[in-house]
């Protein structure tokens, strides 16, 4: 079993279902509001646990309801909360979320306890980063802290992940400290930094220069592609389904190419296994109800790919 973990946000998700996003000053009348944990670290702790690897969420959230509500949704998951700090200082993380009929969202979200998390917790985490295969960051929590968590959990011989979204200017010294790198093509963009006229192929050449050992870029129902530095890039398929939400399908993705790769799954494969995952985590409405089982992710590969296809 591999364990994974994992440094990040963790929300409280208020959706509603709309026939679009409102548009600047428009009121628009939505269908169905529900309630769901979020946030992308806790969404990427609880699918590495469902995806049958030993997680550890490392994050804040509020003394309230909120926070002990996602707690416990983790706790039930198997995800390890030791490290999980319960802050009087702000309330819970929260994102009110806008969900389409065609499944697209936008998300605005209140940070709460989740600025709080500090270098101090990456130093106080750092018996979770020694016994951990890899450690898995995003971009919800202060920038600074997401430097030093990667610098200490790469010291401490993790492989290191970042998906980093959404974007926000990284101190330099972070590129190296990362092996792999997610990004979507907005973020794609943001972190090149010659973007007039470029490829997709030559940003992510240029962003594996900075000492990026793989760059995946997900481009949802297209699939994406993988950047390797020194080795040969490819593109991966998106798996066929009808979209409910895709909230937190990049959360899936994450967290199944992280444990694909603990586990030993060659570059294409896991690319593959981590395509599964996010496309499953667009079928259900909300982010923890939506992020996939294993045997969920084993049955869409082996329909998909015949049974010669081995996990
Ligand atoms: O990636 C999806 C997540 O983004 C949601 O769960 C929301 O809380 C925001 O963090």
């Amino acid at each position: 079993m591999s364990t994974v973990a994992v440094v990040g946000s963790l929300n409280i998700d208020l959706v509603i279902r709309a026939p679009h996003c409102p548009h600047k000053g428009e009121t628009v009348i939505g269908g169905a509001f529900g309630m769901a944990g979020g946030g992308k670290g806790s969404n990427q702790a609880l699918a590495a646990a469902r995806l049958s690897a030993k997680s550890h969420i490392i994050g804040c959230v509020g003394s309230d309801d909120f926070g002990r509500k996602i707690k416990s949704a983790l706790t039930e998951n198997g995800v390890d909360c030791s490290h999980l700090q319960t802050r009087k200082e702000a309330p819970t993380g929260t994102a009110v979320i806008t969900v389409t009929d065609e499944g697209e969202n936008s998300i605005v979200i209140s940070q709460g306890a989740n600025s709080l998390l500090d270098d101090g917790a990456m130093t106080g985490a750092m018996n979770v980063f020694e016994s951990s295969d890899a450690a898995l960051f995003q971009m919800e929590s202060p920038p600074k802290t997401v430097a030093a968590g990667l610098r200490l959990s790469r010291q401490h011989g993790c492989m290191t992940f970042l998906s980093a979204e959404p974007p926000f200017s990284l101190p330099n010294e972070v590129w190296k400290n990362i092996d792999y790198l997610i990004l979507n093509e907005r973020a794609l963009g943001f972190y090149a930094s010659h973007k007039q006229h470029k490829s997709i192929s030559e940003m992510a050449h240029e962003i594996l220069k900075r000492g990026v050992r793989c760059l995946a870029v997900t481009q949802s129902a297209k699939g994406g592609m993988i950047f390797v530095n020194g080795g040969e890039d490819f593109s991966f398929d998106a798996f066929s389904i009808r979209a409910v939400d895709n909230t937190g399908a990049r959360d899936a993705f994450c967290a199944g190419f992280c444990v694909a790769l603990c586990e030993g799954m060659p570059l294409k494969r896991a690319a593959k296994f981590a395509s599964a995952c996010g496309a499953l985590a667009c079928t259900k409405m909300g982010a923890h109800p939506s992020m996939p089982w294993r045997h969920q992710v084993s049955a869409l590969l082996g329909e998909a790919h015949g049974d010669d296809y081995e996990l």
